[in-house]
């Protein structure tokens, strides 16, 4: 579904990521773990086309993208949530699904809609009331469902679960893994709880200085506290 071949990226005159490679297969949960800083969020915005591809190649599924516009590559099937930017607290979570899906055309935005309320019913019982008055939890599954509204064939998250308790980190990676199964959505994660991305990650790769420096199935790394603590030195 993705494959990155070497990429070579960063911003201005700053280099961040250097010769990266990866992949995403159909189907597939795969999580991208690693140290603050190491280039995480900056591998997900080079996918989406948010910033430019220095080097190297993004194919996303079977089509070259690389330089391809951010509106072309949802049009395509990426969906992106980037970190920390979660709902607009004023629009209802109507609204906010309604600009996930304004690329859609109307009928089909509201069957897209309907889908997103049967999934996360909390969602449809606060159709009305405005985003910012949700709890995290409750914002971060609207996020969920906002990229979800165009039927994306590959779901990029970076970092959903910033800000939230450790009871609602599980929830909503529950949540992530169901809609994996159910549909057989691709999903890449950034993460920093680590632990818990590795219980819904089929495979994971963990990014330092800009490199890949492991990748593997998530049972490699989950019972290796050793290994784990060297990835984040
Ligand atoms: N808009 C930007 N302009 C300049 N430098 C940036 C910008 N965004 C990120 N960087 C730099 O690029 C490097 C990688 O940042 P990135 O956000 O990809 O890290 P990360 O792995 O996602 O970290 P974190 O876990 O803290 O989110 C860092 O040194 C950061 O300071
Ligand atoms: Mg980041």
């Amino acid at each position: 579904m993705l494959r990155i071949r070497e990429l070579e990226t960063g911003y201005g005159k700053k280099q961040v990521l250097f010769g990266l490679s990866l992949e995403v297969r159909a189907g597939e949960i795969v999580a991208l773990i690693g140290p603050n800083g190491a280039g995480k969020s900056t591998v997900l915005k080079a996918v989406c086309g948010l910033i430019p591809v220095w080097k190297g190649k993004v194919r996303f599924d079977g089509t070259l993208t690389n330089g391809a516009a951010p509106s072309q590559n949802v049009a395509r099937g990426m969906a992106f949530a980037p970190q920390g930017n979660r709902v607009f607290d004023e629009l209802t979570v109507m609204e906010n699904l309604e600009i996930g899906g304004f690329q859609l055309p109307p009928k089909e935005l509201r069957e897209r809609m309907d889908e997103m309320f049967d999934l996360f019913p909390v969602l449809k019982e606060r159709a009305s009331q405005e985003a910012g008055k949700l709890s995290g939890g409750e914002q971060q599954m609207l996020a969920l469902a906002r990229a979800l509204v165009p039927k994306p064939k590959l779901l990029m998250l970076d970092e959903p679960s910033l800000g939230l308790s450790p009871g609602l980190v599980g929830s909503v990676f529950k949540r992530i893994s169901e809609i994996n199964q159910h549909s057989g959505l691709a999903v890449l994660i950034v993460e920093q709880k680590v632990r818990e991305v590795l219980d819904v990650a089929h495979r994971v790769y963990s990014v330092k200085l800009g490199q890949v420096a492991f990748s593997g199935g998530s049972d490699e790394l989950r019972d290796h506290k050793e290994r784990l603590k060297e990835l984040f030195l």
